[in-house]
């Protein structure tokens, strides 16, 4: 017998007891939710359609394929076909969202021609993948965990299974191979566990420095991402987290340096798993991914422009709406076709199966630190500027406007309390946008917190009242580097020289592509002219820099936080030239950036102090 037909053997004994095990392995089925008819696959209908498809296979003479393993057994209803005629790992592997004791892998299986046949694969089988996960590199010994699972073309042949019983804080190699053909494998994907929530924090990454590694906005037409790679390469980042705007759904012209986005503005899933499918090409991304573990949050761009629950700067939920997308989808069908090829695509957790949008979460790493993901994009938030709207200027501060909603809030609130309440050393924050008021000349950025500011009063209070210390927010979104001490806008109890009456930190980086907010391309001298204007006018910012392209690098131990901004050289071809534009160190308890700021200087952009 062949090793296939042993396995589908023992599929079948399986099968018998929970027909659509194999399939409900794969969370992509579960995509973003469950129990949702656009939203997530039933399992049950996709099991139908195979064994309609085995019995026409038996009953029909005229069908012939060697190339799909079968058992014809007495209890035929339940004999499973599966694809046998060769598997593409298009896009290598990757994990993501791990906790201590499990984490997410990925994959994807593409069904290929035979070789050395054009037949084409039949897509009504589902492809069969198992994965092992090993302490050793070489894969040696007994794998830790192992397991099986399904994917289809409903989920565009994407792999994303939870791989559980592993040991807290420890590295792991996965890899994923053919079930039909074990010697058929995907490249190996190296990952890790947290630390325990009840972890020492200073046991936490074996007594070393956790470094955390922070990026946004990495548009493919407008640059090659040499971040993601010199991160990859050249630090010794242990997480690496992205804070959204990881695809772009423009279209934008990258042909000059080789980098033309396929297909057009993304409106349907077809579209949005496309561009998924290419930013994955990219081997700076791959390197990344494959070799270090994710947490990922969604921006804008992963839906449209300037995005809110119900509306983006593209297209108005209205008919008018409509027409203006692609396809003449509405915003709705689109947000819903972005979220479903998001979760495939993204090695992320289904925190509530029964919330739709929910990507807000939670990660305990020992007691060292929170990790809190928010959404202050896609899930609850009020209307946002969209250029046209200027009545945005007049209700930004109106109480009852909300950035993250009434559900989320509440639970950002709670989880820095209960942060606080377990000791854990740190509260770091990552989050899509600019969360410090920052006047730019006349105005303000109203699609991020300056948009929401009795929201950020709500927050900033929260810490303030219930002397929560230790909070750092990350954000991302702006395509320039700021970096602040964390106080009540204006408050003049806070005092930029020192530092004293902060109550936390932001660290807010640049794009790993995206064009700087200060001007396309703009030149180091000519940011900083604008940098220098701009330290002066917000109280609160005490680093500013607007001409390189990068990414920041966090490392935490029990006694320090520090966050080293790297800048790019060059992003128009691929490169792994980077180096160090500032490191700023924050000291437990102190809630304010150390002084001297940066250790008053800098490698590029302009810092308060220095006026
Ligand atoms: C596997 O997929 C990659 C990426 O799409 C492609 O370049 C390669 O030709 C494929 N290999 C086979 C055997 O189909
Ligand atoms: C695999 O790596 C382990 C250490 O993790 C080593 O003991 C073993 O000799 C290696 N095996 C092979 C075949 O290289
Ligand atoms: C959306 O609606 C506003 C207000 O009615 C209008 O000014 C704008 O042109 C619309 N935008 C699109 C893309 O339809
Ligand atoms: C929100 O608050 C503003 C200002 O207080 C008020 O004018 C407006 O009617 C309120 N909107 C809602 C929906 O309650
Ligand atoms: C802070 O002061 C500036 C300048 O007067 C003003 O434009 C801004 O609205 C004030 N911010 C808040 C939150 O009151
Ligand atoms: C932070 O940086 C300082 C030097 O600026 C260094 O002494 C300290 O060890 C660093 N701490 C961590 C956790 O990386
Ligand atoms: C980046 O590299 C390109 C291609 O080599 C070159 O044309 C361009 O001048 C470089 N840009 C900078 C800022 O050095
Ligand atoms: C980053 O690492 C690569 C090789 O791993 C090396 O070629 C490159 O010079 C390094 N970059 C810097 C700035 O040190």
């Amino acid at each position: 017998m062949y090793l296939h037909q042993l396995f589908v053997l023992g599929l079948l004994q399986v099968l018998g007891a929970h027909a659509t095990q194999f399939l409900d392995r794969n969370l992509a089925y579960r995509s973003p939710f469950a129990e949702h008819p656009q939203l997530s696959h039933n399992t049950q209908e996709i099991q139908n359609r195979y064994l309609t498809h085995a019995r026409r296979q038996v009953t029909d003479a005229s069908f012939k394929d060697d190339h799909y393993p079968t058992f014809y057994g007495g209890e035929f209803g339940n004999s499973p076909f599966i694809w046998s005629g060769g598997i593409n790992f298009t896009h290598s592997v990757a994990s993501g969202d791990p906790l201590d004791t499990s984490v997410l892998l990925w994959t994807r299986a593409v069904p290929i021609s035979p070789a050395g046949t054009s037949e084409l694969p039949d897509q009504s089988v589902p492809i069969c993948v198992s994965y092992k996960l090993f302490t050793s590199a070489n894969l040696s010994g007994r794998p830790i965990d192992s397991g099986t699972a399904f994917t289809s073309y409903d989920v565009d042949f994407t792999v994303k299974l939870e791989a559980t019983s592993l040991k807290p804080d420890t590295k792991y190699f996965f890899q994923f191979s053919d079930c039909t053909n074990p010697s058929l494998v995907s490249p190996i994907g190296t990952t890790r566990t947290l630390a325990s929530p009840n972890t020492p924090a200073r046991s936490v990454n074996k007594g070393k420095p956790l470094s955390i590694a922070v990026f946004s906005c990495s548009q493919f037409q407008a640059g090659w991402f040499n971040a993601y790679g010199f991160a990859a390469h050249n630090t010794t980042a242990d997480i690496f987290v992205h804070l959204g705007d990881y695809i772009y759904e423009s279209l934008g012209n990258g042909a000059r340096i080789g980098r033309q986005v396929l297909g057009r503005e993304l409106a349907t899933i077809r579209d949005y798993r496309q561009r998924l499918n290419q930013y994955r090409t990219d081997t700076s991304l791959r390197a990344l991914i494959r070799c270090r573990y994710l947490f990922e949050l969604r921006d804008d761009h992963e839906v449209a422009d300037n995005s809110w629950k119900a509306g983006t700067a593209d297209s108005n939920d209205t008919a008018a709406g409509c027409a203006f997308s692609p396809s003449g989808a509405c915003f709705t069908d689109r947000k819903l076709a972005a979220v479903r090829a998001y979760h495939e695509w993204m090695p992320i957790r289904q925190v509530d199966l029964r919330d739709k949008l929910r990507i807000w979460r939670n990660f305990q790493i020992g007691k060292l630190l929170d990790l809190t993901m928010l959404d202050t994009r896609q899930y609850e938030r009020d209307i946002t500027d969209v250029y046209y709207n200027t009545v945005v200027n007049t209700i930004a501060a109106f109480n009852n406007r909300s950035l993250l909603g009434a559900t989320q809030e509440k639970w950002l609130y709670d989880t820095l309390s209960k942060s606080k309440a377990r000791n854990a050393v740190w509260r770091i924050i990552g989050q899509q946008i600019i969360f410090t008021q920052l006047q730019l000349r006349e105005s303000f950025n109203l699609d991020a917190w300056d948009g929401y500011r009795a929201n950020r009063a709500r927050v900033l209070d929260h810490l303030y009242k219930n002397k929560i210390s230790n909070t750092v927010i990350l954000a991302g979104d702006s395509h320039a580097n700021w970096v602040s001490d964390l106080a009540h806008p204006n408050d003049t109890s806070y005092n930029p020289a020192t530092g004293a009456g902060a109550i936390g930190v932001e660290f807010a980086g640049t794009a790993v592509t995206s064009g700087s907010s200060f001007g396309s391309g703009i030149l180091p001298a000519d940011a900083d002219k604008m940098s220098r204007e701009l330290v002066g006018v917000n109280a609160d910012l005490q680093w500013s820099e607007g001409s390189f392209r990068g990414f920041f690098l966090l490392s935490i131990d029990a006694d320090t936080l520090n966050a080293t901004y790297y800048g790019m050289r060059n992003i128009s071809f691929a490169n792994l030239e980077g180096f160090p534009t500032a490191h700023f160190v924050v000291k437990n308890g102190e809630n304010k950036l150390s002084r001297p700021v940066a250790g008053g200087t800098v490698g590029a952009g302009v810092l308060k102090s220095s006026l």
